[in-house]
């Protein structure tokens, strides 16, 4: 152990930021330097050690009744990992600087830039971490400037904003707080505020790759001290030639594995849809019940995570009518689904997390985006990178069953889709570089840790 080689990374407590954190952290731990990983918890537990030795966990409590599910108040829960941090990170810090080893820097989640002056106040270093794309905190960024606003509704406006070496993008494109700024004022405050202190911020972290966003990141990274560190999928999905560890960091859910890889074993290369919205999004019923309905109409097989209180949208009926053709699960092991040979696409809601994932796994995608950052990554899958189709929504967003039949076959059936796997295949490659010995991100893992040393 060197002295100094510590430091303190704090994710938001929701699964698609604490997955890329912890895997953060192991990357870290493999080159050297330990960390506090500190986790707000619902169900309070003492410090633990894990990667020998090298990564801490510490459960803070975040005042929210075990097992309650934070979707059905989101405010009310952002509020109490809120009020949880401000009242228990000081305490640890300061407890942590009598430590042997104590910390150097809090790597925090950008969603809660207000941690900056925590660590400066007790001289810490402070390194921002993003788990979405440049080009959305560009444009959030923006936004907090004031150098660039939009319609206040989205629908009937093709309004075009331009950002560097990007296509155009339409209203529909954005990011859906900055369209419609009225639907969630709560979340739209937080992820424009994301930016707010960014010429403050020593260290810009981002689960992202160099090659994913070359151009804009040249104006990026003229402005600010970024490191791209992604993507943090484990090295063993990327490179099958790596062995061993295939756990993700956290699950806040029970993933069914077994039963998952028991079914597509039993299914022909690239034959099944794998569907997944992961952890934040809830779909309507009637817009559940018209996906339901596309997919069986589209005669492929298919995998569908639905949360289990969300499984009282689907029938029981229809589950029984479906019968071998579809599989529901409450939640996957996501990464060894995409892995696995006989999955010919992912339909997904395109978090940035299973964006990358899909991406990096070389997996066609149908993008299916309900909010957040979640329309521009759409927009990167599809124009950008081309490995992949967007889903056309109606006016009112709602999709029908002949658009997701539509898609389906597009991916699955036609010439495109082929493409779209060669696409994918090449950014797979891309994305193993980068994080291989040497890579761009590689090496900013190596700037980081040396900053510390
Ligand atoms: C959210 C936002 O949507 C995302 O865009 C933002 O940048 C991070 O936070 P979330 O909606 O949960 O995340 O989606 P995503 O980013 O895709 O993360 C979900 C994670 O859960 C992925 O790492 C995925 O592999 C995992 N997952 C999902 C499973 O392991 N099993 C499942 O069944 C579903």
């Amino acid at each position: 152990m060197i002295h100094g080689s510590h430091v303190i990374v704090l994710p938001f407590p929701v699964q698609g930021h604490l997955s890329p954190m912890f895997q953060f952290c192991k990357r870290l731990a493999s080159k050297g330097l330990t960390s506090t990983l500190v986790l707000v918890s619902d169900k309070p537990s003492p410090p633990y050690k894990t990667e020998n030795n090298a990564i801490t966990v510490f459960p803070i409590p975040s005042g929210s009744q075990e097992g309650k599910d934070p979707l059905q108040d989101l405010d009310d829960y952002i509020d109490r990992v809120y009020t949880s941090i401000k009242k228990h990170l000081p305490e640890l810090i300061q407890d942590m600087k009598l430590l042997e080893n104590p910390p150097r820097a809090l790597v925090y989640d950008s969603t809660l830039p207000w941690l900056l002056d925590v660590a400066h106040d007790h001289g810490l270093r402070g390194a921002s971490f993003f788990t979405q794309p440049w080009l959305v905190s560009v444009i959030y960024y923006h936004v907090h400037k004031g150098s660039f606003s939009v319609p206040s509704t989205k629908h009937g406006h093709s309004t075009l904003a331009s950002f560097p070496a990007f296509p155009m993008l339409s209203a529909n494109d954005l990011p859906s707080y900055v369209c419609e700024s009225s639907s969630y004022p709560k979340i739209l405050r937080i992820v424009v505020e994301q930016l707010s202190n960014i010429d403050r911020v020593d260290i810009l972290l981002c689960n992202t790759f160099d090659n994913l966003e070359e151009k804009l990141l040249k104006w990026v990274k003229s402005l600010w001290p970024v490191l791209n560190i992604g993507p943090t999928v484990p090295s063993m999905y990327l490179d099958k030639r790596q062995s061993k560890d295939k756990s993700y960091g956290f699950s806040l859910f029970t993933a069914k594995s077994t039963e998952c890889m028991e079914w597509l074993n039993l299914k022909k290369r690239q034959s099944v849809v794998y569907v997944s919205f992961g952890s934040l999004v809830i779909l309507k019923e009637d817009q559940m019940m018209e996906l339901a309905e596309g997919l069986k109409q589209s005669g492929c097989f298919f995998l569908w995570v639905v949360r289990e209180t969300e499984m009282n949208k689907i029938p029981k009926s229809y589950v029984e009518e479906i019968g071998e053709k579809g599989l529901f699960v409450s939640w996957s092991p996501q990464l060894e689904v995409l892995a696995h040979e006989s999955v010919g696409c992912f339909l997904t809601h395109c978090g940035w997390n299973s964006t990358l994932e899909g991406l990096s796994l070389g997996v066609p995608m149908i993008g299916m985006p309900h909010w957040t950052d979640q329309p521009t990554n759409a927009k990167f899958m599809e124009d950008v990178w081309k490995v992949g189709v967007r889903v056309k929504a109606e006016a009112d967003g709602f999709v029908r069953r002949d658009e997701i039949v539509r898609c389906v076959g597009e991916v699955m059936e036609r010439e495109k889709g082929k493409e779209m796997r060669r696409n994918a295949e090449k950014w797979k490659v891309l994305a193993l570089e980068a994080v291989s010995e040497g890579g761009s991100s590689d090496k900013s893992i190596d700037e980081f840790v040396s900053m510390f040393y």
